[in-house]
């Protein structure tokens, strides 16, 4: 990889991961993803804004090469995948000093082992001068971790906004413009990592209408010269809009699990509610959280298993409750042999949702005209509840 100048004395000098699938252990990373680092050369003083992850150090020191001095490493979040090469850097450049808040200090400290002497931290709103260009910190608190902040370059009117705006999608062109397609790996971005700081992200969002910005620059994924596509979509995910839309995950072990889900979908469908289903055994969870970006409604479907709800089922509810969608309603169905806990498990691991809960079908063993017409029952309230919220 070599530098891509993206403006006069700015260029991107971050690594292209095409292979990476997993984020934290965790989140799918269908497009792999970039760690965006930003040299800017002032007349005066060189910054690096953030490195790259842990195990990319090389490649960053490699794209670092020709450079003679580094001034400054701005680190905006503290997360291995933006901060992990700063030791590397450090070693490269070691007259290089490290700027950060208060929080980010500790952070650094802790996960790096950083030494105190080589940080420096700057306030919310305080300026750093590179001779002919101007760095400002405007701390964002919860995007999404507690120290995150971003740099405004008032010269060139570019914010460097680390995870926010990000998107994981490996790209050789930073300025990649499919708009269908960032926008597709934005929102995936934003449901796996930030949706639960919509809120947050809100005031923010205000915070930032006093500048004016010519490019939005994140730590993962493309740059935006066009910025009002990005902040636009963003407004509209951490608004209060909710759509007509039910998410089903379920998982279903001998069948009597998927009649019920077969049949709530139809009854739903033809009550003029959609529905999104994610059968758990094959399904992209990432897919998922995209969908409980505005849905009212989720059900939880689940067979019984070893007394209690199927495992797939509780971590969909476990990452559902974490993520803290807009969601206003949620029910559960599903089927057991002769006894199990499965409602008070899966309601015990949803206690963050704000949402009224609706009568759960639970069954046993294969279904009935009557847990059919329980079935009717739940799809005629969600839609009555959708009418209420004049979604449907
Ligand atoms: Fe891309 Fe929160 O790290």
């Amino acid at each position: 990889m070599h530098p891509k100048k993206i403006k006069e004395d700015i260029f991107w000098v971050g690594v292209v991961d095409w292979d990476r699938r997993l984020y934290d252990s965790l989140i799918p990373l269908p497009d792999g993803t970039t760690y965006n680092a930003y040299l800017i050369r002032g007349s005066e003083k060189t910054v690096l804004i953030d490195t790259v992850d842990t195990t990319k150090t090389d490649i960053l020191l490699s794209q670092l090469e020709e450079v003679e001095e580094i001034h400054y490493v701005v680190s905006l979040h503290s997360e291995q995948d933006h901060s992990g090469a700063i030791p590397g850097v450090l070693d490269r450049f070691p007259n290089a000093m490290v700027i950060t808040n208060p929080k980010g200090k500790g952070l650094l400290t802790d996960h790096l082992h950083i030494p105190d002497d080589k940080i420096v931290t700057v306030s919310d709103g305080e300026t750093m001068t590179l001779g002919n260009k101007t760095l400002e910190f405007i701390y964002m608190p919860w995007v999404h971790w507690p120290e995150t902040m971003v740099a405004y370059l008032r010269e060139d009117r570019m914010l460097f906004t680390c995870d926010l705006f990000g998107s994981h999608l490996a790209t050789s062109d930073p300025f990649y413009d499919d708009e269908s397609r960032i926008c597709e790996a934005a929102k995936r971005y934003y449901a796996e990592v930030m949706m639960p700081f919509r809120k947050t992200i809100q005031k923010h969002l205000d915070k930032l209408e006093a500048y004016q910005i010519d490019i939005i620059a994140p730590s993962h994924g493309p740059a935006f010269r066009k910025t009002e596509c990005i902040v636009q979509s963003h407004r509209e995910w951490i608004s209060d809009k909710l759509s007509n839309c039910v998410v089903i995950p379920y998982v279903t072990m001998h069948g009597s699990t998927q009649l019920m889900v077969d049949y709530l979908t139809e009854a739903l469908i033809e009550r003029g509610v959609n529905v999104e289903l994610y059968n758990l055994t094959v399904a992209d969870t990432g897919k998922m959280a995209m969908s409980l970006v505005d849905a009212a409604t989720i059900v939880i479907g689940s067979s019984t298993i070893l007394a209690g709800a199927h495992p797939l089922a509780i971590s969909a509810a476990f990452m559902t409750n974490a993520l803290r969608p807009k969601l206003k309603f949620a029910s559960i169905i599903g089927s057991y042999g002769w006894g199990g806990k499965m409602v008070e498990q899966l309601t015990g691991v949803m206690t963050n949702l704000k949402v009224e809960m609706l009568e759960p079908v639970i069954v046993k063993g294969k279904p009935r005209e009557g847990d059919f017409k329980a079935l009717d029952n739940l799809a005629a309230m969600i839609q009555n509840r959708h009418k209420e919220y004049n979604i449907l």
